[in-house]
């Protein structure tokens, strides 16, 4: 079976590369591929969406991260923190969990702890962790969509080296142009430093609200600059996505008409998506 690795990022914090994952896992789930939602990200607010047991589990209350994940989540298992300290496949083993949104996605939760793993200047091997531990997840999955922390570092440095393919996720804002701009070099630095699979898919134009004439004129900015890797659709604004989120359910179970039109669009770079990896679908 082929399995395709993608992972979504930005330069700059808050954008929507938690929302672009969950609305991927989302529109995976209800198409039937075969997912993992990694968690890269120490907010672990992926986690909390599709398997908030898990991440209530995981998530301090004043303790020490390690001994708290230790006592509440459920006996035995483990976090993304325990597989990039240890990538053996037992660890993997306890770390994959179903998750809270059917049958189609597991994840591999996230952890407060794997900051740790956040190294400015980490060694070749450390960022090859995460590949390894993504190989050895048993059975594999048809798609694996990484989140990653709002920042170039190890982290997410570990997610490209892993990665067929890295999507990028902006605003059309301001600074869309430059963070755009250095992430895409982020991807080129790792494809040549690791002769990779990795390729851009492209760029999302997230909350895009149609007459601002800001927003306007960013996306042609985006679109002149970048041309076809600004991808189709551009997703829209829509209270539904936080509505969605907020009550840990996937985008296309909330039943509004600006949820179905939003979950429309995911289905369309999920397609995208699959596309690029040729991967098997069940219809
Ligand atoms: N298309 C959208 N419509 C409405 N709200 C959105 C949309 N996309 C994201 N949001 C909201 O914006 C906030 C930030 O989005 P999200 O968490 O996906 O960004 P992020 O890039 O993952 O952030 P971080 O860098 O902190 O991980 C969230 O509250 C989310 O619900
Ligand atoms: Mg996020």
């Amino acid at each position: 079976m082929v399995v395709l690795i993608a992972s979504v990022l930005s330069l700059k914090g808050g954008v929507g590369k938690t929302t672009v994952t969950l609305g991927l896992a989302s529109a995976a789930q209800h198409r039937g591929v075969d997912t993992l939602l990694v968690d890269l990200d120490p907010q672990m607010n992926a986690t909390t969406t599709v398997d908030p047991e898990t991440a209530v589990g995981a998530l301090g209350s004043g303790v020490d991260p390690a001994e708290d994940t230790a006592d509440r989540r459920p006996h035995g298992s483990a976090t993304i923190a325990e597989v990039l300290d240890d990538p053996r496949r037992k660890v993997v083993e306890r770390a994959v969990r179903p998750s809270g949104w059917g049958d189609h996605l597991r994840v591999l939760p996230g952890s407060e702890r794997v900051e740790a793993h956040n190294h400015p200047d980490p060694g070749s091997k450390h960022l090859a962790r995460l590949a390894l531990a993504l190989s050895r997840v048993d059975p594999a999955p048809e798609l694996v969509l990484i989140d990653c922390p709002p920042s170039l570092g190890q982290l997410t440095r570990s997610a490209l080296v892993a990665a067929d393919r890295a999507v990028l996720v902006t605003e059309p804002s301001l600074f869309a142009v430059t963070g755009v701009q250095r992430a895409l070099e982020a991807v080129q630095q790792e494809r040549t430093r690791g002769d990779l699979r990795l390729q851009p898919l492209g760029v999302v134009i997230n909350r895009f609200r149609p007459r601002v004439s800001e927003h306007e004129y960013r996306l042609q900015e985006l679109r002149d600059l970048f041309g076809p890797l600004v991808l189709s659709p551009v997703l829209a604004d829509r209270s539904a996505v936080q509505q969605a989120q907020g009550a840990a359910v996937p985008i296309h179970s909330w039943p509004t008409a600006g949820a179905r039109e939003i979950a429309h669009d995911f289905d369309a770079l999920l397609d995208r998506l699959l596309r690029a990896g040729k991967i098997r679908r069940r219809g």
